[in-house]
């Protein structure tokens, strides 16, 4: 069985000075549509955590959308943090920190946790359990990811992309191993089934929304708080 948390320091120790770049370009511009799905579905956050925030894009779009809002991000690979602190120091309603999303004890909770390409590394449970210990009642989690899409003839473009991407990579050391591992842990990967068991185990109620030729799909849950 995949260990998919060994990919997290092969993919992004060494990655982090032009992700922003690449995650647009290899994605044709849809990363952006797809963070904007995920704040169209926040209403009127007092706080917000970004799980796995990385170099801080969709960080910094919740901050100008929500600049009312306490916005915290935490990821556990330092080069990707030290970036976002970089980028996002004068947003004076943003805070940082170096954290596993598996694992962590901030001393707030929040109104929604929202996270992009977190799930596919990380065990559900975990994951699940941390966003109870942080959620206020009644709180939402977001979570979006890639998916290896159904229909066959869009299977056959997307092999045929990352083949690509693998030549691309020989002329980008840094991105070599995500061109060349990331399709068949995609291809692997139950996140979206996985994580709506355990959100429902855990009184969420789920809706699962596939985006674009389903080669992602967003997550999200409301907690349905009871009161001991
Ligand atoms: C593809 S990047 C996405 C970054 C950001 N969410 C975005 O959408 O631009 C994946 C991020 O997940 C982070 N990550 C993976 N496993 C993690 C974990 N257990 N705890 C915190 N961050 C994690 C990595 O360090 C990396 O920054």
């Amino acid at each position: 069985m995949i260990n998919t948390k060994e990919f997290v320091p092969k993919f992004f120790d060494n990655s982090a000075s032009n992700y922003d770049t690449i995650v647009s370009w290899t994605t044709f511009g849809k990363d952006r549509i797809w963070k904007r799905s995920i704040i169209n579905k926040i209403k009127n956050p007092s706080s917000i955590l970004d799980l796995a925030c990385g170099t801080g894009i969709l960080t910094k779009t919740l901050s100008e959308t929500f600049p009312q809002s306490k916005i915290v991000g935490i990821d556990i690979t330092k080069s990707y943090l030290d970036m976002a602190k970089v980028k996002l120091k004068s947003w004076e309603n943003i805070s940082l920190f170096l954290r596993d999303a598996e694992n962590f004890h901030l001393d707030q909770k929040f109104d929604y946790i929202v996270s992009s390409y977190i799930p596919k590394y990380c065990s559900p449970k975990l994951i699940i359990k941390s966003c109870l210990e942080h959620l206020n009642p009644g709180g939402t989690v977001i979570l979006h990811d890639f998916t290896y899409p159904k229909n066959p003839a869009i299977q056959q473009i997307w092999n045929f992309y990352f083949k690509l991407l693998r030549i691309v990579g020989i002329f980008l050391p840094e991105w070599r191993n995500v061109f060349l591992d990331l399709p068949s842990l995609i291809k692997s990967t139950t996140w979206v089934d996985e994580y709506i068991i355990e959100m429902s185990k855990n009184a969420f109620d789920t809706l699962i929304e596939y985006q674009r030729w389903k080669t992602a799909c967003i997550i999200s849950g409301r907690h349905h708080f009871s009161p001991e």
